[in-house]
This record gives structure tokens, sequence and C-alpha cells, in this order.
């Protein structure tokens, strides 16, 4: 059997400009190379998986480079860079300070700084996670963050940046990470499987996307998965819902079918088949508001960038959308919303779900009741 190799390690970026959703960080950090107008120590702060280890190894092979290229990239072909790219190169020292935090391991660093690199320009070190370092350690570091040797350049990462000390935060040039858009992670995703020749469902991708909840680094890991799951044949819709334990977003435009058709059998029913497949009543609430706020936001050209669903299921948006009255959606959203809130102290669960799921079945009827009296008190005035 082949050696299976995660994606996440296969595709981590080599240069600056294939690292997703990080443009201000990397071209930033481009220039500054371009001009030699490099800080000395950084601090890269942001949620897990978006790219801080991997900026900060293409930073450390980029000032080594022998023959960087007049764009601020690594020539990725030097001997330097090939020992970057293989994990050999001296230059660059990691230390995770969730394990290694103690004084004794901070001291062992220092000691290391003082040494000039004996290839290449300059050493990079690398601490993770670097909030977990003891105050005792912190302060040992202190002296070298003030005044590191010239070959020196310190990268910091944290995911709590409240957690630095205000000594530290002065000290560094600080860079915060984005969350990655679900558009881009798709994108990713997208252009992973064809590498991979993997056949895959846009929404399925979509999906995998979403649930990553703006780690790249995730969504690698589900869509690993679920290509296992599958077998490597093809990455589909119904195969990754059902991975992923989802609602199928079908039921939510058939839900809002029913209840534009004011029938409250059909929409119990559905949420009765929903409940036994074995979702909770909550995420559903949360999802149908999150569907009528995408009927809310096709309504308007302006607004329909705002959609957040892949390109195939915007056309059902749309149509929906069309057959739903702008008061019916505003006040739907308004009551899901109210019920959302007080789901958690309501006792009997079920019934707090169906008794939303009632009123928003009559809510076209009240509205049209509304709109004739409306008429009725005009005629007469
Ligand atoms: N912005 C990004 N662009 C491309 N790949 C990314 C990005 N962020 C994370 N990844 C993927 O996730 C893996 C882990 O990312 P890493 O840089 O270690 O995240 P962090 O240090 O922010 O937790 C990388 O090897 C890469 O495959
Ligand atoms: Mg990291
Ligand atoms: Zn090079």
């Amino acid at each position: 059997m082949e050696n299976f190799v995660v994606s996440a390690r296969k595709y981590r970026p080599s240069d600056f400009k294939s690292v997703v959703g990080q443009s201000h960080i990397t071209t930033t950090l481009k220039n500054a190379i371009k001009n030699e107008h490099l800080a000395q120590a950084f601090l890269f702060c942001g949620p897990r998986g978006v790219g801080k280890t991997t900026c900060a190894r293409i930073l450390a092979k980029t000032i080594n480079c022998e023959n960087r290229q007049d764009n601020g990239e690594a020539c990725n072909e030097c001997s330097s860079c090939t020992a970057f790219n293989s994990n050999s190169s001296f230059n660059v020292h990691e230390l995770d300070a969730a394990s290694n935090n103690t004084v004794d391991d901070i001291r062992n660093l220092v000691d290391q700084v003082r040494y000039v690199p004996q290839k290449g320009k300059y050493k990079v070190y690398i601490i993770d996670e670097v909030h977990m370092l003891s105050t005792q350690a912190f302060n040992a570091f202190l002296k070298t963050l003030e005044e590191p040797p010239k070959h020196a350049i310190f990268i910091l990462a944290t995911t709590e940046k409240h957690k630095i000390i205000p000594t530290i935060l002065s000290r560094c040039q600080i860079f915060d990470f984005n969350r990655i858009q679900i558009q881009d992670i798709s994108q990713h995703l997208e252009y992973i499987s064809k590498e991979e020749g993997v056949d895959y469902e846009t929404e399925a991708l979509r999906l995998i996307a979403t649930k990553a909840d703006g780690a790249l680094r995730d969504a690698l890991s589900i869509y690993d998965l679920i290509v296992t799951f599958s077998a490597g044949k093809k990455v589909t819709y119904q195969e990754t819902i059902n991975n992923l334990h989802v609602l199928d977003y079908d039921y939510y435009f058939k839900v809002t079918e029913a209840l534009l058709e004011e029938s409250i059998s059909k929409a119990l029913l559905i949420f009765d088949e929903i409940l036994k497949k074995g979702f909770d009543g909550h995420n559903f609430l949360v999802g149908l508001s999150e569907h009528l706020r995408e009927l809310m936001v096709c309504k308007d050209p302006d607004t329909a960038v705002l959609l957040q669903v892949s390109e195939t299921a915007k056309s059902r948006y749309v149509e929906q959308s069309a057959k739903s009255p702008y008061s019916f959606l505003l006040s739907a959203l308004s009551i899901c919303n109210q019920a959302d809130l007080s789901y958690k102290a309501s006792k009997n669960q079920r019934l707090h779900v169906e008794l939303v799921l009632m009123k928003l079945a009559k809510l076209p009827h009240a509205i049209s009741l509304a709109a004739v009296a409306s008429g009725e008190a005009k005629k007469k005035a």
C-alpha cells in the first residue's frame, strides 16, 4: 500500500503566493523582504489552522534563499531552499511552547541564539503557542527579544493574543491572521481534488468548507475523511451530509414550501422526520433561520452577493425567494430568532419548535388580513 500523506501536509504552501486568504500579511512580508526592512520580532495571531506556522516557515526560507526572485519569493531551488523544503535546514528552529514552557527550555533557546548561522544569513526561531510560556520563561526571554543578534529573527505565534503580556506585544510587529472565507476554502478544495484526480460535487466541498469554520487545516482533515469514505470515487453531497451528520438543506426548502402553503400538518410531519433521523430541534431552528436569511438576501440583486451557498444551489434559493413575500420572511426571521433565544429555557423543546412552525404557517394568512385591515382603514379615512 502506498504511503498516504494527509492533505494538510501534502498541500502546505511552499511560497507566499500559494497561501490562501492572508494576502494582507503575505504582501506586507514580501515588501519588507524586498526593501530589506524586516522586523526582528513578529507576533502572528489568529485561530488554529489558518497558516501561521506555514507563513513563518515561508518567511524563514525566503530570507535565506540564495537566489531570491524579484517578486520577493524564494526560488525553491537553491541548496538553502531545498534544505528547507526537506525539513533539514539548520536555520529554522521551532519550539512548541505548549509542551516546552519552562525557564530551562527558554534558556536552551536563548543559548543557541548567540551562535551565527554556519550557512545562510538568518536563523529563524518560531515559538508556537507562545502564550503558554510561564511568567519566568517569558522574563528570561525578554532580554533576548529586546536586543536580538542581527542574524536572529523571532516569530511568535499564538491563538490567544489577549494572553500575551504588553512587554512582549510592544516589542513585536503584530500580524492578525484571518479566518478563511468559505468561498476560498471551497476553491482550495476544488484545486486539491483536481490535483488528486478526485471527482466531486461543489455542494459537498462547500459543506466541508462551512463545517471547518474558517480553519483550512480542519477543512483538509474533513476532506481526507470523506475521500476515504467514498473510496476515492466521488465526493458527493449526500455522502458528505451522512458522514458529517448534517441536515440536508433540502429539508429547509420543503419546510418553507409547507409554510408558504399555510400547511401546519406538512410542516409538523417534516419536523417529525427530522427528529426521527436523530437531528436536534435547536439545530433545526438555527438552520431554518439561516435558510430564511438566505431567501431574504436573494430578494435584492444588491444583497445577493451575501448569499453563502454554492453556485449550483443558488437558483433554487432565488426561485423560493421569489415566492416568499418580504413581510413573511421578516416576521418569520423574527419569530425564529425569539424562539432561538428562549429554546434552552423551554421545558418541552419539541413543542417549542412545533409552536414556531404553527405560527409561521399562519403568517401568510395573518399578513394578508393585516393588509386588508389597513386597506379598509384607508378607505374610511
Ligand atoms: N492560509 C492557508 N493557505 C493554504 N493552506 C493553509 C492555510 N492555512 C492552513 N493551511 C493548511 O493547513 C495546514 C496547517 O496550517 P498551519 O500553518 O500549521 O496553521 P496554524 O499554524 O495557523 O495553526 C498547512 O499545512 C496547510 O496545508
Ligand atoms: Mg501552527
Ligand atoms: Zn532559494
